[in-house]
């Protein structure tokens, strides 16, 4: 039997000594090492998940380094999200398990209100890839932004997974879509997918803010960046423009670029910018999200949205963590 040195506060490894290969996390800051972790046992209001594939993405990694829904306690499965079956066979993608099991193993456990239903027409590793940059924009655009046709939209750090489908929606909404980001391939592709202006972000701050201003002025602003781009475009609200009655919503979704950004209080003095933090709060209902969620699969399906995946098996997740990719990793135990 295998020795487990830990006990977690209402964690309850499984007695019998089954275990299941997981990307355990050691200590902060370290990327997980494949190896056998205690098998979980659902408990009152919690279902175990068989997974079939688990994305790698940037909060995946900032859990890991001690910034965001980070352990407490070590060993830890690494992984906030995946896709799955249910015992019964029910395929769903599941959100945030419980410490401190994670979404990177070949079994879960999950709250029984933490998942949404994986509907027909597209594979696991295609659901697992868009569910977290699909619904972060999603809420970015669409719950929260509330994106509408005759409204400008500036999507900072649109080159990224969660960008990308960002600036897809707001097209989608009729929005006049501005995007800014460094990859200028991708910014190129976006021109051609219905993006009203691509603004490559490698320029000095100044001749930034005067890119930026002159595709203004802007009704929402969905921030993957923070750090320089955020600066640059402050600067870039803060310009003379014709007066409005609504606020300017300025929606903080990432901090690619920094994680901090200095913000004049004259910008705020100069336009009616409403800034709002998207993470854990402001959660829309579940059958809000299911559906969107659905509504991204069914768009995936038929080639409206694509992102580039690295489908890695789990036990190689060590090297793709630190591998620098600019594909979205997909692990498959
Ligand atoms: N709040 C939420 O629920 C939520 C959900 C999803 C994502 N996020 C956050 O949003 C951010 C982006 O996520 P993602 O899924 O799109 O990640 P991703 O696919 O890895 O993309 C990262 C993006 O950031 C850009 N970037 C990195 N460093 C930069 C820099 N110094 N200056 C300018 N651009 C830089 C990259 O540009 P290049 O292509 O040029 O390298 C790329 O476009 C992350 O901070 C993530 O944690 C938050």
């Amino acid at each position: 039997m295998l020795a487990y040195p830990f006990i977690m506060n209402g964690f309850e490894p499984d007695q019998s000594g089954r275990h299941v290969h997981a990307a355990v996390l050691h200590a902060t800051g370290e990327p997980p090492r494949y190896g056998p972790f205690p098998a979980p046992v659902a408990g009152d209001g919690e279902a175990v998940v068989t997974v079939t594939a688990a994305a790698l993405k940037p909060s995946d990694r900032a859990m890991a380094g001690g910034v965001h829904y980070a352990p407490t306690e070590f060993p830890h499965v690494a992984g906030l999200d995946g896709v799955g079956r249910l015992d019964d066979g029910t395929r769903v993608a599941f959100l945030i398990p419980r410490p401190p099991y994670g979404g990177m193993a070949e079994r879960t456990l999950v709250r029984r209100d933490m998942w949404l239903p994986v509907p027909d027409g597209v594979d696991d590793v295609t659901a697992a890839a868009l569910l977290n940059p699909g619904m972060a924009a999603w809420k970015t655009i669409v719950a929260e932004g509330e994106a509408a046709a005759g409204q400008t939209v500036l999507v900072l750090g649109a080159t990224g997974a969660s960008g990308r489908i960002a600036a897809h929606l707001a097209v989608r909404r009729d929005a006049r879509v501005v995007v800014a980001g460094r990859d200028r391939r991708v910014l190129d592709h976006l021109v051609t997918q219905g993006v009203a202006a691509a603004i490559p972000l490698d320029r000095p701050h100044d001749e930034l803010a005067d890119a930026l201003a002159a595709e203004g002025p802007y009704d929402l602003v969905a921030d993957y960046l923070w750090g320089a781009p955020a600066e640059a475009a402050f600067a870039a609200l803060a310009r003379p423009a014709p007066r409005r009655e609504a606020p300017i919503r300025y929606i903080l979704v990432g901090m690619a670029a920094g994680a901090e950004a200095s913000l004049p209080a004259m910008t705020m003095r100069k336009a009616p910018v409403q800034l709002v933090g998207s993470g854990t709060t402001g959660r829309a209902a579940l059958t809000q999200a299911a559906d969107a969620y659905a509504d991204i699969l069914h768009q995936a399906a038929n080639g409206e949205i694509s992102l580039d995946i690295a489908t890695v098996p789990l036990s190689e997740v060590g090297e793709a963590w630190t591998r620098k990719s600019d594909r979205r990793v997909v692990l498959v135990p």
